[in-house]
């Protein structure tokens, strides 16, 4: 094997490693398109590229990665696209649920479950309850998430549960999100070169280091994650202040 492969390389060390990396993995449509295949192609490609950047994760010593997997708006996809896309997270809880739970990953999911079919949200609850207790990476997935209605979803349950307005604060909309208990995103990270957000974790993405690669999800691999984190462990976070 040529010594230069990818899989050789050696990466140093990094000084500051993000304690949450949040991943909107965009762009499997493109990497189809380009390939003259169809785009449930592309997602399946995409699905598949996913492990490698766990286990890159896991090596980089990234504790709590989030990834953008479905949001409230695909739902407006040609319906052949979104059962594609349901199927896809069936077969990965199908095929990828024993491995994962081997490597110690801690599945969790934020998002919505109700529009789910019966049998697929049991699969997910299934799947959470199993790697409950792992301990090696938090896999949060953003299935039929959106930033918006889970803001949306807090409040209802905040005014259902008789807060006053004086007991409002930061902290406690935080706790009522689907996010309660993990820290906010340090960096979020978005393939195929668009720079927007796409309502990915509005809240707690406030102050998050962003870095956008051209790169498509489905080529996004263990160097391009190195790139992200090493970009990020050279940049200045001010959160408003003056640099010191
Ligand atoms: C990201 O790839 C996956 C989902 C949004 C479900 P896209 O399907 O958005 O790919 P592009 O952006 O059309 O290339
Ligand atoms: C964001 O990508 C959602 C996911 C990656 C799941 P989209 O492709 O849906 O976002 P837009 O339409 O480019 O903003
Ligand atoms: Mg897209």
């Amino acid at each position: 094997m040529a010594s230069n492969s990818p899989d050789d390389r050696q990466y140093p060390p990094l000084a500051k490693i993000p304690q949450h990396v949040g991943i909107i993995m965009d762009g499997n449509g493109r990497w189809a398109q380009q390939r003259g295949l169809p785009r449930s192609a592309g997602h399946r490609a995409g699905t598949e590229n996913l492990r490698g950047v766990l286990r890159a994760a896991v090596e980089f010593g990234v504790p709590v990665l989030t990834i953008y997997a479905f949001s409230t708006e695909n739902w407006a996809r040609p319906r052949s696209e979104v059962k594609a896309l349901l199927s896809i997270l069936e077969r990965v809880i199908d095929r990828e649920l024993h491995e994962l739970h081997q490597e110690g990953v801690q599945l969790r999911h934020i998002g919505r479950l109700d529009r789910l079919t019966p049998r697929l949200r049991q699969k997910v609850l299934d799947a959470i309850e199993l790697t409950k207790n792992n301990q090696q990476l938090i896999l949060n997935v953003a299935f039929d998430y959106g930033g918006r209605a889970e803001l949306v979803h807090a409040v209802q349950r905040i005014v259902a549960a008789g807060v006053t307005p004086e007991q409002v604060d930061e902290a406690l909309i935080s706790s009522y999100l689907y996010t309660a208990g993990l820290p906010d995103p340090d960096l979020i990270i978005r393939t195929s070169g668009e720079m927007r957000i796409s309502n990915f974790l509005i809240w707690q993405g406030a102050y998050a280091e962003l870095y956008v690669t051209p790169t498509l999800w489905p080529d996004f691999d263990k160097e391009e994650l190195y790139k992200a984190l090493e970009s990020y462990s050279r940049r200045e976070r001010r959160f408003g202040m003056v640099p010191g």
